[in-house]
């Protein structure tokens, strides 16, 4: 045995045994004329061992160190650390391996070394107490989920990683076949596909901790490879989705919090733009958009003249921290997110409107304007006047720059977002609708007479889950009846020979009897990062890429070399003369 205890684990109680602990050595300090302390680590902790001073071992370097647990002396004890009262003392050490000095220092300082940096090295970077942790919460959440599911009667599939091409959406990653020059796989973009067919194949209720690939622009918030708890249950309906989706994320944060949030509060997306401007509200903090249009409809103000919404927003108390230089930089974001202006209004002391434009307001409606936003002295008030949706968005992502609080593991608030629109505006070519989501969501049944006449009024059985301001997950129900899905289809423009050409695999199994069925998947690296804390998906994955998408640790993407490249025919090498 190499060992008798974990380095964290010795307490009080082991005084007098003799332990064996095994790990990198985190500090040396020397110690008087013949000792030095060694501060050993493994992923429990960190031990203090005293030893002679002739041993040379230095940072990293990986030892066994054999002595007697002690009590440390009176006045050199550390609270700071579970094994703060004991040491190893009379040790005897073996080096397991010696070490080069590490590039950077492996704690927190590490946090302010360039990821790149951190990236390379990342095999490292991962021995630091926080990546401990944090890829020990992902393991929990894991864990949790599958718990979560099984309990519900889930069983877990696994899908195929080559696949044809779908249109789901994003950008497919493509795998070139050798056997067949000229065609590609694409990887998945998600097992949307194949778990609705799980569902024509009987299974009922399946689900998948499953990875998923799209050739996006990396952020924050985004890989090429991500992990999706995926799910998909038959003879379902809109609650009955939502109902197992929240017992999942509830009990999975119980189990990494210690605590069960309360039951998902539920809005319309509607409802969602109308109050916050956005699809995925950020419920930690109010500040609500104001509604403005009645007010304005007489104007003389010509920029709202025209409008058809004009909605507000009340930063309180915020007058005197916007200068002109920021309002102006406030109102350039405003443009940058579509809007043709910004007005901003100042409280004064005596509650009149200070801005540029407010000669152009009429007494009545500054007075309402005061009412509506129940303006105080030293509010700062921007309006936006456009087409609803523009207004909204705009005023969605100004609240968010205004108000929004870091990301943080100190108060979760889910929310559940419905009725999504089952199209959102229109294809620039074309001049179609466009699906909202993807072209497989169901309709509101109540909606489906508009599907000719007014498609972009009609509301989709879709659903996204938010945390806290991010999207942690989507789904709906699915159309299962082919004249369904062919009436959805054709107000895309899609007709039933360019369908069955597109995605006729995924069609034809619908005619064979398919179960009314729907499903849902939420982003585990999100999750995981909420939960923990971190406002990087990448803090939350072992090896993940950087925002340039090339890996500095492997070099990856690499070039192949011709040979590989002629296998896979794609490249022809001239004829030898
Ligand atoms: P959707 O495309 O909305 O839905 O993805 C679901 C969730 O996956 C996470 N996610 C990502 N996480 C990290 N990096 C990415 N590039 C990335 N892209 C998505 C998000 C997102 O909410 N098949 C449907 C689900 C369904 O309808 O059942 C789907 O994939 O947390
Ligand atoms: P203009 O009439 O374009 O000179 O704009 C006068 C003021 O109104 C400027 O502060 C603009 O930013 C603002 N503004 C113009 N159009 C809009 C609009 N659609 N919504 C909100 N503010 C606007």
């Amino acid at each position: 045995m190499m060992r008798t205890h974990l380095c964290g684990e010795l307490r009080q109680l082991d005084i007098g045994s003799t332990a064996s602990v095994t790990g990198w050595v985190n500090k040396r300090r020397e110690h008087g004329e013949h000792l030095a302390f060694v501060d050993v680590r493994d992923y429990s902790g960190v031990i203090q061992c005293v030893v002679d001073n002739t041993v040379d071992v230095r940072s990293e370097y990986v030892v066994k160190i054999t002595g007697t647990v002690t009590q440390r002396p009176e006045g050199t004890t550390n609270d700071a650390l579970d094994t703060g009262q004991v040491e190893i003392t009379d040790a005897e050490v073996e080096i397991l391996s010696s070490a080069e000095p590490p590039p950077f220092p492996l704690d927190e300082r590490a946090n302010d070394v360039d990821e790149q940096v951190r990236l390379k090295y990342r095999y490292l970077d991962l021995r630091r107490e926080q990546m401990q942790k944090n890829l020990r919460t992902r393991a929990k959440v894991n864990s949790a989920v599958r718990t979560s599911m099984e309990s519900q009667g889930f069983i877990e599939v696994e899908t195929p990683m080559l696949m044809p091409t779908t249109p789901e959406g994003a950008r497919e990653f493509i795998v070139p076949s050798r056997r067949r020059p000229g065609s590609f796989f694409a990887l998945p973009q998600s097992p949307q596909l194949f778990k609705q067919l799980l569902m024509v194949g009987g299974f009922d209720r399946y689900y998948q901790i499953a990875r998923c690939l799209r050739d996006e622009d990396l952020r924050v918030d985004r890989q090429y490879e991500f992990m999706q708890l995926d799910l998909e249950m038959s003879f379902a309906e809109v609650d009955d989705v939502l109902g197992a989706v929240t017992e999942s994320i509830l009990s999975v944060t119980e189990a990494v919090t210690g605590t069960r949030p309360a039951e998902i509060p539920q809005i319309t997306w509607h409802d969602a733009m109308n109050r916050f401007g956005t699809d995925k509200p950020d419920v930690r903090f109010e500040m609500e958009l104001v509604e403005l249009t009645d007010i304005f409809a007489d104007t003389g103000f010509k920029a709202f003249g025209a409008a058809e919404a004009i909605k507000g927003l009340r930063a309180e108390g915020a007058a005197g921290d916007w200068g002109r230089n920021k309002l102006d930089g406030l109102t350039d974001f405003a443009k940058s997110h579509g809007a043709k202006g910004l007005v901003w209004i100042k409280v004064s002391d005596e509650l009149t409107l200070e801005s540029p434009v407010a000669k152009f307001f009429s007494d009545d409606e500054k007075a309402a304007l005061i009412d509506r936003f129940e303006a105080k002295a030293g509010d700062l008030l921007l309006i936006v006047a456009d087409d609803w949706l523009t207004t909204c968005e705009v005023l969605g992502e100004v609240r968010n720059k205004l108000g929004r609080p870091a990301v943080s593991n100190d108060r979760l608030e889910y929310l559940w977002v419905v009725d999504f629109p089952l199209f959102v505006g229109k294809d620039k070519s074309t001049g179609l609708p466009r699906p909202g989501h993807h072209p497989f969501c169901h309709p509101h049944p109540a909606d489906v007479d508009k599907l000719e006449t007014d498609p972009t009024s009609v509301r989709a059985w879709a659903y996204d889950l938010v945390l806290n301001g991010w999207e942690l997950g989507s789904g709906s129900i699915r159309i299962h009846d082919p004249a369904m899905q062919r009436k959805v289809f054709s107000v895309l423009g899609i007709d039933d020979e360019e369908a069955q050409k597109r995605f006729g695999f995924f069609l034809t199994p619908f005619n064979y009897g398919a179960p009314p069925h729907g499903g849902f998947a939420y982003g585990i690296d999100r999750l995981v990062a909420i939960l923990a804390g971190e406002e990087n998906i990448r803090e939350v994955i072992a090896f993940p890429k950087p925002q340039s998408g090339s890996d500095p640790m492997t070099g990856s993407p690499t070039e192949i070399d011709e040979a590989q490249l002629v296998e896979l025919g794609l490249k022809v090498l001239p004829p030898l003369d």
